[in-house]
């Protein structure tokens, strides 16, 4: 017996080796500025810059987004809008400019980001949640027709070097970590990862379940992804190499995961919602200059300026979108 439970102990240690990436405390108490992290949304947000002459309109994000938006969702049907993790508050600015019928809501886990927001959003009459989205029961969402999540999945929880073992391993049902996994795995038909290790978006899934479930209609999500890739004309000037794993990004006191869309694609599915996905670059369309082709080719190795706009572009197909919008049942 003794022997057993040291083998189950070995066996134990050898699966429990991955590690949780949080950025809950950071975000609580030691965030004061996003500019460690420029958003897409902030980078375009000032009018007359060179990332903004790089556009074919002279258009802010979140007016992009909207346009967006309206082409696959009724938006005229969409009275109470909630966004998770708003930021500077930009993107719902540029939304009720848009439409200044709709409810706001913002809920964000950052009091000093939450701060912002009321200063952007001052004038409009907007409710502020603070608390970490993770935390938000099912029916606190049910009232929304829309939920917009821009660049935070990546912030949320991930399960950082989780043995590929876990599939077969018994001794995983020994942990409720493990097993959630081999649960989510189980039940949605994800694609098992290959190699020894991977990295899995757990407070991603655990928000999109979430958002599922209360059946919220309308779903946006927008993040830096691992399944990234470049097509047609942008193809020749650089190329993308995306693992398919959820990449650990080092920023300014935290660590943050890109995201796997496929698998949020593949959860909403079977919690009957149909999904547009695409690269940010589908919505902020370029209009490519001699200057930011050259920039391109050449990684934009030789200046400032000419790196921030390689930055920029190549970000433009480094993020993906995800429209979620709940299937209409059969009369
Ligand atoms: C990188 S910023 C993106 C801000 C903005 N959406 C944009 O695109 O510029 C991430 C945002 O998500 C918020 N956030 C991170 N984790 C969160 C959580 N668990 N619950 C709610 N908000 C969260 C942060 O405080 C911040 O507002």
């Amino acid at each position: 017996m003794f022997s057993s439970a040291m083998h189950l102990q070995e066996e134990w240690a050898m699966v429990k080796d991955y590690t949780l990436n949080s950025t809950k405390s950071y975000h609580i108490g030691g965030l004061k500025s996003l500019g460690w992290e420029l958003t897409i949304c902030n980078a375009l947000q000032q009018e007359g810059t060179p990332l903004r002459k790089l556009l074919t309109c002279n258009e802010s994000f979140g007016r992009l987004l909207y346009g967006c938006l309206c082409t696959f969702l009724p938006l005229w049907n969409v009275t109470h809008v909630l966004e998770v993790g708003g930021g500077y508050g930009y993107l719902m600015k540029d939304f009720l400019e848009k439409d200044s019928s709709l409810k706001a809501c913002m809920l964000d886990i950052s009091p000093f980001l939450l701060n912002k927001q009321r200063e952007t959003l001052k004038g409009f009459s907007v409710e502020y949640r603070e608390g970490d989205f993770l935390e938000v029961l099912p029916s606190d969402l049910s009232a929304f027709d829309l939920v917009i999540m821009n660049e935070n999945l990546g912030d949320f929880p991930s399960l950082i070097n989780i043995r590929t073992e876990v599939f077969d391993s018994k001794n995983a049902n020994n942990d409720p970590v493990l097993k959630w996994v081999q649960g989510i795995f189980e039940k949605y038909g994800l694609e098992r990862p290959e190699g020894k290790v991977f990295n899995l978006n757990m407070g991603a899934i655990e928000a999109l379940e979430k958002l599922c479930c209360a059946k919220v209609p309308y779903i946006y999500i927008g993040e830096h992804s691992c399944e990234a890739s470049v097509s047609g004309e942008m193809s020749w000037l650089f190329q993308i190499k995306s693992t398919g794993n959820p990449e650990r990004i080092t920023l300014a006191g935290h660590d943050e995961y890109t995201i796997k869309f496929s698998y949020l694609q593949k959860i909403a599915s079977f919690h009957g919602y149909e999904s547009i996905r695409g690269p940010f670059a589908d919505f902020i369309p370029l209009t490519l200059t001699d200057e930011a082709r050259f920039a391109l080719m050449y990684g934009g190795h030789y200046s400032d300026e000419a790196e921030v706009m390689s930055q920029f572009v190549e970000d433009l197909y480094k993020y993906e979108y995800l429209i979620l919008k709940e299937k209409e049942e059969p009369i």
